[in-house]
């Protein structure tokens, strides 16, 4: 059955971890997958979730089944601290998900089963996993331009044109902040224009929130899924829990599906039961009760809170840092952009070449497409860093 198989292509985000892990220079660079490092470069467990952990240990008493939608408590949370409020209650589904990509696998199973539309617009670049991710689940993605590679800016009248060629009732796949792999959102303004075409075509937006507060704060960076809300009849948003909370491997995410009236949902929480049924069964359970006690707790919260910010200003100050260096290393350039970018991510701006070039003489990875997660970057390797893009440099 197996032999005539052929080896799949490595995840291009996945294949830099291992090619890092198994390089034994002591100077390698990851800049590769997105995790969140201190200066240490270390991905801590963050002293919020240490917390909770130890508060579900003393409390909980069973470990009996929840359900396909996992614990209720915790899709209230999310819900709230996605929409701000639980005032939408009546027209919302929320299930707690096996991270954002169980979050986005799910959902293409219930856009598939209400038999509408499977087309999901999608601005190029993308997150890696997207496309693969929402196409082999049975959507048809449609890419239209987003980011220039040229100017580092987001390609507005091109990705708003296409925008407006959208037949009604598509689907748009947008990041609701801290853009990956580019690090470039739309400003208010232009939010406010994408939001205007999509209530005038009838387009169903669906976010993806993986980076909710490192771009301005936990809040902050939910306003323009709060701003659809109000706006929109439907809606889906996906959230993970894997950077804001850190909880990377313990796969803790949400599906939230806004809905025209309270008949709907009820049928849209069934059908997406039986998608979970039929795909896992039931969430794993134990990371999103730490969500749970955090979000439910006020000095808890604000301790996260404060977590966030402190990851969120560590890395801006990380950007600036790199920024300068290149700056010295490589006089005459514009990286003007790297400070710019929001969140973990941008893009370098080299070729794929050069990219090669850093890895094998250099031990600095970072994706093919040259995006780098800045929060691989400290005051111990930013000198090694910008010498080594200096000499790959024309
Ligand atoms: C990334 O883009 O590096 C992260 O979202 C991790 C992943 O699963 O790809």
């Amino acid at each position: 059955m197996f032999e005539q198989m052929q080896a799949a292509p490595a995840d291009a985000i996945l294949r830099t971890m291992v090619e890092h892990r198994d390089d034994p220079r002591p100077h390698k660079i990851d800049l590769g997958v997105g995790v969140y490092r201190t200066p240490e470069g270390v991905t801590p467990v963050l002293a919020s979730v240490k917390v909770a952990e130890q508060e579900l240990l003393d409390s909980q008493t069973t470990k009996t089944y929840l359900g396909s939608s996992g614990s209720a408590d915790f899709n209230a949370a999310m819900a709230e601290l996605t929409f701000g409020n639980n005032d939408l209650a009546d027209r919302l589904v929320t299930l707690q998900t096996p991270g954002g990509s169980g979050s986005l696998r799910v959902a293409a199973g219930v856009v598939l089963k209400a038999e509408r539309s499977r087309t999901v617009w999608v601005g190029e670049p993308t997150w890696a996993n997207h496309i693969p991710l929402l196409g082999n689940a049975g959507l048809e993605l449609k890419t239209i331009p987003y980011y220039d590679r040229d100017t580092h800016s987001l390609r507005e009248e091109a990705y708003l044109d296409a925008l407006r060629q959208a037949p009604a009732g598509d689907i748009v796949l947008m990041h609701a902040c801290c853009h990956n792999p580019s690090g470039i959102d739309p400003t208010p303004e232009q939010w406010k224009a994408i939001a205007d075409i999509i209530v005038e075509r009838d387009l169903v937006p669906m976010i993806d929130m993986a980076y909710q507060g490192f771009g301005d704060g936990l809040a902050e960076d939910a306003l323009i899924i709060r701003e659809l809300a109000d706006r929109v009849p439907e809606m889906i948003v996906c959230n993970s829990c894997s950077k804001n909370f850190g909880l990377y491997r313990d796969r803790v995410g949400a599906l939230s599906i806004l809905v025209r009236d309270t008949a709907t949902r009820d049928i849209v929480q069934s059908q997406s039961n039986t998608i979970v049924r039929t795909l896992y069964s039931m969430p794993p359970d134990q990371g999103a009760d730490f969500v749970n006690i955090i979000i439910n707790d006020p000095s808890l919260r604000s301790q996260l809170e404060s977590e966030v910010a402190d990851m969120r200003t560590l890395i801006i100050g990380m950007r600036q840092l790199f920024h300068d260096s290149l700056a010295d290393k490589a006089p005459g350039r514009d990286f003007s952009h790297l400070v710019r970018a929001r969140g973990m991510f941008c893009f370098l701006g080299v070729t794929p070449e050069q990219v090669e070039r850093l890895k094998k003489e250099h031990a600095v990875y970072m994706v093919d497409s040259s995006r780098i997660n800045v929060a691989g970057i400290n005051a111990d390797n930013v000198e090694h860093l910008a010498t080594s893009i200096a000499a790959v440099l024309d």
